[in-house]
């Protein structure tokens, strides 16, 4: 069954060689793009739904979300509001109620913001393991993950857990941790940061995920200059997340590597830190992905949406920037080549905006401007 989305005012991420079409169409067979270009050129097809001038993206990439998780830490975000510093001590408050939850409790957390996430857009989610923190807990979090998500990354080296010395828990995660968590996961990370890990068991966390095929990512420069970036790049790891505070040598690494640098603007606006120079990184050249960061403590948002509103308010993106982060960049997060765009092949996750532009994004901030998405061509 083919369907064509005919009166698109404005198709973005369909062509070679520019970002956006105006008065668009594109067509959807059997769950990929298969064709997009001018309306008036567009083949005939089975199916019909005119889109009435509005403007169709590509579903947003969510490339870092924590979504397996029980309970919330609303007290702590108020706390930090009303001058509190953020800590990453919270997590082992959300590991405490995480453990006590069963398995469905989890999935239906799981669900709930999966589903949350589509409503607003999203049509491809990252998720990480990491507040289990022992081998049971993590291979549940990450076996969890891959039945509800599409890209499962393991975080058993979120921090240490309470009253555990951190080299027998490295030896942990490099040991049976990871051969529980492997076989349901494609990505590794590491909270590469003081109070966390420091470079060495960094390196040693990721060389041993390496070993066994799981491809690297990290947690870098998030509450402080750091060795993250600069170990992210060393390791050609698909992305470097938050990368908050970057020296000039961080921002130079990252634009000679292939590892994209992840803004995770929610987060500074929920803790109430200075927001990344996403400029200095995108006029040196290097990849920007924009995502949420979903989790309980640093950032409670699932909307991309408002991680593109930041990015372009407090971060000097352009809307085509940010959107294109969103999108684009998240699939390149993921190393993933058949979301983030709609060229002819793409997986047909689309979205339609109640808007006439991808510009609305931006200049309508926390109004909900989803018309309808599609996701592998079926509408949600
Ligand atoms: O990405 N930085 C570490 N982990 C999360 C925060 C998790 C939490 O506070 O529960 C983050 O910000
Ligand atoms: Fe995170």
């Amino acid at each position: 069954m083919s369907t064509v989305i005919t009166n698109i005012g404005e198709l973005a991420g369909a062509a070679e060689d520019r970002w956006l079409i105006e008065d668009a169409a594109l067509v959807i067979d059997d769950g990929r793009v298969a064709w997009a270009g001018p309306a008036a050129a567009a083949p005939a097809t089975d199916e019909e739904y005119d889109a009435g001038g509005r403007a169709v993206l590509p579903g947003f990439v969510d490339s870092h979300a924590h979504l397996v998780f029980a309970g919330e830490r609303a007290e702590e975000f108020a706390a930090r509001m009303s001058g509190r510093p953020y800590a990453a001590g919270g997590i082992r408050i959300t590991v405490a109620r995480t453990r006590a939850a069963s398995d469905d409790d989890l999935r239906a957390n799981v669900r709930r913001l999966v589903g949350e996430m589509a409503r607003q857009g999203t049509t491809t989610v990252e998720c990480k393991s990491g507040y289990g923190l022992t081998v049971e807990q993590e291979e549940r979090a990450v076996r969890i993950a891959a039945e509800l998500v599409d890209e499962v990354t393991f975080l058993g080296a979120h921090v240490v857990p309470e009253g555990t010395d951190p080299a027998d828990y490295v030896r942990l995660v490099t040991g049976p941790m990871l051969e529980a968590c492997a076989p349901h996961a494609r990505f590794i990370d590491v909270f590469c940061e003081r109070g966390a890990f420091d470079a060495e068991q960094t390196r040693e966390i990721l060389s041993a995920g390496r070993a066994v095929g799981l491809v690297p990512r990290l947690h870098a420069n998030q509450l402080g200059h750091g060795p993250g970036a600069g170990i992210a790049v060393e390791y050609d790891a698909a992305s470097a997340d938050h990368c908050t505070y970057l020296s000039e040598d961080d921002v130079a690494a990252l634009a000679g590597s292939r590892t994209v640098a992840t803004l995770l603007p929610g987060v500074e606006f929920s803790t109430r830190q200075p927001y990344p120079d996403a400029r200095a990184l995108i006029d040196a050249g290097a990849s920007v992905a924009l995502a949420t960061d979903c989790n309980p403590g640093s950032c409670y948002s699932s909307s991309m949406a408002f991680c593109v509103a930041l990015a372009v308010r407090e971060m000097h993106m352009t809307p085509e920037e940010a959107v294109r982060a969103a999108t684009e960049g998240g699939a390149k997060a993921l190393r993933r080549a058949d979301v983030g765009h709609l060229r002819p092949g793409a997986r047909a996750d689309v979205l339609m905006l109640d808007a006439p532009s991808h510009i609305h994004l931006a200049y309508r901030p926390g109004v909900p401007l989803v018309a309808r998405v599609w996701r592998k061509g079926q509408p949600l």
